[in-house]
């Protein structure tokens, strides 16, 4: 097993360049997924790791080697796609075992290779079936053993759970996670969902338009956005943004929204009159008047409930925002509510024209 690095690297198609000079280090057994809306190049980055694609300028290198001019097949990675492509006339076992095959290996090898990973993947009572015969996610599972008994340095995976249903998506979502934790392999993971980002994920890549926003831990990304781009991409409902101005008052700090004040850490580095844009999760946001809290006034639009919680979606003067609370089995209150509390210690600004943050970092660690 091993890493991967990307130096520098761009993509071009033609003149149009759609990979903007990336820098991003895998480490070995690390699972690292990148994210991102659709066309930001997450895709065009993982076929270029696995040498499906060509790069502009850069270097990719697998194990400590670049490997820019080598052949996929001597990249020694397995990759996973959306489309599991399996051949539709095999066995589960046939299939799993075709690469094998091509390279020739052992009658007693293959079947030993192919019944440890049919049974990691619980595919060992289907061997003799064929694809048509299987669920979506008994067909996604023989993909995934198709990589596996190739014992690949580099899992990379594309999409690979977008054709399930929701809540066979969960379910592999969990499956592997506990297979990357089996097999412990060095993977690449891309998805445009930001909840499978943060399940899976080591460390999550934000990508957008072809640069990279930000790289860490999902608590770190979810905690400590770096710009307004990430906080709005990442968490569900994403942070809330309101547009407001600093004003610095012998109390201390605040932002001001129309005819509301809310106090801010002090340790934001901001100047008085600054136009910025104040970041509140929606599940931080208090219903109770606590102390270390700023009231807002608020107009409902629509109480969404979704059983343990609901989410309110009010307007705050013109501006939208979400609130996610608590129902504790009751939600007849919520309808009521026209003041909710922002917490101090909570929120986060950030500068209104270059969207990147202004305030200081959670120290991690208690919230990891
Ligand atoms: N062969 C090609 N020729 C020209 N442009 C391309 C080609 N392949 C991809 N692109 C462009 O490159 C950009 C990145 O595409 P890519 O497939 O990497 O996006 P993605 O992040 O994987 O998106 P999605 O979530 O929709 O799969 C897009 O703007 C796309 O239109
Ligand atoms: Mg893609």
């Amino acid at each position: 097993m091993s890493g991967v690095k990307l130096e520098k690297i761009v993509k071009a198609y033609g003149r149009l360049e759609v990979v903007h000079g990336i820098d991003l280090e895998v480490k070995e057994k690390e699972f690292v997924v990148l994210v991102g809306p659709s066309g930001c190049g997450k895709s065009t980055t993982l076929r270029m790791i696995a040498g499906l694609e060509e790069i502009s300028a850069g270097d990719i290198s697998i194990d400590g080697r670049v490997v820019n001019r080598v052949a996929p097949k001597d990249r020694d990675v397995a990759m996973v796609f959306q489309n599991y492509a399996l051949y539709p006339h095999l066995s589960v076992f046939e299939n799993i075992a075709f690469g094998l095959r091509i390279r020739k290996e052992s009658k007693g090898h293959i079947e030993k290779t192919v019944k440890e990973a049919s049974d990691i993947l619980g595919l060992t009572p289907y061997l003799d079936r064929k694809p048509a015969e299987l669920s979506g996610g008994q067909r996604q599972r023989v993909a995934m053993g198709r990589a596996i008994v190739r014992r690949p340095k580099v899992f990379l995976f594309d999409e690979p759970l977008s054709n399930l249903d929701a809540k066979l998506r969960t379910q592999m979502r969990a499956e592997i996670k506990q297979l990357h934790r089996r097999l412990g392999a060095t993977s690449v993971y891309v998805t445009h969902d930001q909840v499978e980002a943060m399940t899976l994920a080591d460390r999550i890549v934000v990508m957008n338009d072809g640069n990279i926003e930000q790289i860490g831990s999902p608590m770190e990304l979810f905690m400590n956005p770096a710009n307004t781009f990430v906080a709005g991409f990442i968490g569900s409902p994403p942070m809330n943004q309101l547009q407001g101005n600093i004003e610095k008052v012998s109390s201390g700090l605040q932002v001001r929204i129309n005819d509301t004040v809310i106090d801010l850490p002090n340790n934001t580095n901001v100047e008085d009159g600054q136009s910025v844009v104040l970041g509140i999760r929606p599940e931080h946001i208090s219903l109770s008047n606590n102390e270390g809290t700023s009231a807002m006034s608020i107009s409902l639009n629509l109480v969404e409930t979704l059983g343990s919680e609901a989410l309110l979606h009010a307007k705050f003067g013109e501006q939208d925002m979400i609130v996610k609370a608590e129902t504790n089995g009751q939600i007849d209150h919520l309808s009521e509510i026209s003041t909710v509390y922002a917490p101090t210690d909570l929120v986060k600004v950030f500068d209104a024209k270059s969207g990147l943050v202004l305030s200081e970092p959670f120290s991690q660690g208690s919230n990891t």
